[in-house]
């Protein structure tokens, strides 16, 4: 008897720990109707970080817009230093090789913020939104992350957008710590996401606005501003570890998040250097 309970409990999480939608290669590119972005595919099922492996690619300019996906990454990476943890087969894990690119950081970091939330869209009667400069938001909480990092080898200029998307996570799937502030979109819209579905979604979008922001910015900005969380509202500011609180009054293209400042004045903090705080109570 118990070692029949034994059994059928655990099929069940076998059953439940099944990926029905793995990724696969052939199955993204399908009918993928893409210019610049998922000539190569490549899908790993465990790795240390997707852009550890896109880094290593990025150094043959033919590599321009590879994609490296994986199921699991062991050493996965977000911004200011924090670690990124998914488990096995419940997110899109993914690095894209951009080589020579013509964006600058600003610019390039507020389209790859677009294109995430776009990509994720309406979800469970809720729109995506940004929340300045890299966090993807549903209903107030992270649903995904987005890491760009520069690699320069041998002349050689290379960006490499890591993103991660929150699909298949439960509550617990979460530390006890992150649960407030973290969601999944099967969380979200009470349904099985499709992460091949959504894949490719991202791969389309992410083509069709790098080509937009290149040859023309103000669309970007836009866009980011329909999108923006923050726009209009109170924000606190960690740059270079002083804090700075006032009200968001636009985005600049080069130049990043423009606040104006409670103690007074209009000032510019760029995404790379600045990190966004809750605000005073
Ligand atoms: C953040 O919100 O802090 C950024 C998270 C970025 C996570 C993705 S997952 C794929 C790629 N590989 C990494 O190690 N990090 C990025």
């Amino acid at each position: 008897m118990t070692n029949n309970k034994f059994k059928i409990e655990n099929r069940e999480s076998q059953i439940e720990n099944q990926i029905t939608d793995l990724l696969d290669p052939d199955k993204i590119k399908a009918n993928l109707k893409t210019k610049r972005i998922g000539g190569k595919i490549l899908v790993y099922d465990s790795t240390s970080s997707t852009n550890d492996i896109a880094a290593e690619y990025a150094k043959n300019k033919q590599n321009d817009g590879m994609v490296i996906f994986a199921e699991e990454q062991i050493a996965g990476r977000g911004r200011v230093g924090n670690k990124w943890l998914s488990g096995r087969g419940d997110s899109i894990l993914c690095s894209i090789v951009l080589i020579e690119n013509k964006l600058n950081a600003e610019l390039l970091s507020l389209t790859c913020a677009v294109v995430v939330a776009e990509t994720i869209g309406r979800t469970g009667g809720s729109r995506a939104k940004i929340k300045w400069p890299n966090d993807i938001m549903l209903n107030g909480k992270k649903v995904a992350g987005i890491l760009l990092e520069s690699k320069v080898d041998k002349g050689c200029n290379a960006c490499i957008i890591g993103i991660g998307i929150n699909c298949h996570q439960k509550k617990d799937s979460f530390s006890v710590q992150i649960q407030p502030a973290a969601t999944s979109l099967d969380m979200e819209s009470n349904s099985v996401s499709d992460r091949i579905l959504l894949a490719k979604r991202l791969l389309t979008s992410i083509d069709q606005w790098l080509e937009t922001a290149e040859k023309n910015g103000d669309k970007v900005i836009d866009r980011w501003r329909e999108l923006s969380i923050q726009l209009s509202h109170r924000v606190t500011l960690l740059f270079n570890g002083t804090s700075f609180t006032g009200h968001c009054i636009g985005i600049d293209p080069e130049e990043g998040l423009i606040i104006q400042l409670d103690t007074g004045g209009v000032r510019m903090f760029n995404a790379a250097h600045t990190i966004v705080a809750k605000p005073p109570a």
